[in-house]
């Protein structure tokens, strides 16, 4: 047994006896203790307080750790990424400055397809190196759980590379991955006019595969116009859940095509994106059990309005917060930006931001009782601050790194 003793924390952020998904209001609800300390035994919280009411502690082999003010907060839980890709894709930035857009520049073959090409020739072994080296990236920015969609391969071996290369990422990294299937991304261009032609591809070969493999967590699709209809969605869905893949999709990012109705009736664990809603579907998502994750980065990067944020959490609903980190629509895993993007430009509260960035995530990957909360038991995934006055600070200094240190399992990495 292994004990590790942080004391003199500032504020010890998102403190909960228990944990459950909170919804609607009670997302404003992040309890913060001043002036407090936190053990931790073999990796996992398992005491946390008042200073003045700690206990002696004076076992043998205890190490000890000042926070001299630091502020401590539960890791980022980055509930939607594509962090496995060959190459960046600066060009179309530059394109799109230009003024071509989205739909214009996956017409000229850009877009998901121009990933597919570059990830289908470059070797697993360089897809994990290059991965890798992002979640590192992304671990030092404060993520302390991640999911990673396949989606770039468009034929059974891209696509079995892709996870493979995931399964890898999960068995190497120290912290939690989830790994989703995301073969209905976009049609590969010989199925372009045989839309059930790559949609049996994906049922009858794809999926059997990956599950022999074990290979995947969820199932995506891109539920939109020019690439997957509601009802071809519900298609794939179906079979994933035939393997025991639950939904997580990507849903009225550019238009509403029916995609929020389908993935309530499929159950989805979380509807992402969601930069195209109207009320109806604001109503029905905020009665539901599912969350919707919103992805403000990928509305910043490609000059889209925001997800309404502040309609959905009035209405009762359940959000979380991503980055949707992709080489196309979201070139940043950055989770403190997002936060402060969903503050700033969704007028969430910071408190609402944080659980949304944090207990939320995890819950959007099934992980809501392992980590998102400083709650006994979780896993010590943890944030430690530069010196900062009040929770706010963090969104409010929105582009300056506030993170000092960043602990997984309880060791500083
Ligand atoms: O989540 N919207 C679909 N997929 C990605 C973009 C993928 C890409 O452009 O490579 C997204 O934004
Ligand atoms: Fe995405």
């Amino acid at each position: 047994m292994h004990q590790t003793l942080v004391t003199n924390i500032h504020q010890l952020i998102n403190v909960r006896q228990q944990t459950s998904l909170p919804k609607g209001s009670q997302l404003a609800e992040l309890r913060v203790l001043k002036n407090a300390f936190l053990l931790i035994e073999d990796g996992k919280i398992v005491a946390w307080g008042e200073m003045d009411k700690m206990p002696p502690f004076t076992n043998e082999g205890i190490d000890r750790i000042d926070a001299k003010g630091a502020s401590v907060l539960p890791c980022w839980c980055d509930s939607h990424t594509h962090i496995v890709f060959a190459a960046s894709r600066e060009e179309e930035f530059v394109d799109k400055i230009k003024g071509l857009s989205y739909a214009e520049i996956a017409a000229k073959g850009g877009g998901i397809l121009n990933s597919a090409k570059k990830l289908n020739a470059a070797s697993e072994d360089e897809l994990y190196n290059a991965a890798i080296q992002r979640l590192h990236e992304l671990i030092k920015l404060g993520t302390g759980a991640i999911e990673i969609k396949s989606g770039y391969g468009l034929c059974l071996e891209g696509e079995l590379k892709m996870l493979r290369v995931i399964k890898r990422l999960k068995e190497t990294v120290p912290i939690p991955v989830k790994a989703t299937f995301l073969g209905a991304h976009t049609y590969p261009l010989e199925y372009k006019r045989d839309h059930a032609g790559y949609i049996r591809l994906i049922t009858d070969e794809m999926l059997p595969a990956i599950a022999s493999e074990g290979l995947a967590d969820y199932i995506d699709a891109f539920c939109e116009e020019g690439f997957f209809s509601a009802a071809e969605t519900e298609t794939v869905c179906r079979a994933g859940e035939r393997h025991g893949l639950k939904p997580k999709l990507h849903v009225n990012q550019l238009n509403s095509i029916g995609g929020i109705e389908t993935g309530l009736k499929l159950n989805a664990v979380s509807l992402d994106h969601l930069e195209v809603m109207n009320a109806d579907e604001i109503t029905k998502l905020a009665k539901s059990a599912t969350i919707a994750t919103l992805l403000p980065s990928a509305a910043f990067f490609l000059r889209m309005p925001y997800q309404p944020a502040r309609a959905l959490i009035d209405a009762g609903a359940t959000v979380a917060l991503a980055t949707d980190f992709n080489p196309g629509s979201s070139p940043s895993g950055n989770m403190g930006f997002v936060v402060s993007l969903a503050c700033i430009q969704m007028k969430m509260l910071p408190e609402e931001a944080i659980n949304a960035a944090t207990l939320n995530g995890a819950y959007a990957m099934g992980l809501g009782d392992e980590l998102g909360s400083i709650t006994i038991g979780k896993k010590a995934n943890l944030i430690f601050t530069k010196p900062i006055p009040s929770v706010a600070y963090l969104p409010y200094a929105f582009g300056t790194n506030l993170i000092d240190k960043v602990m997984i399992e309880g060791k500083f990495v």
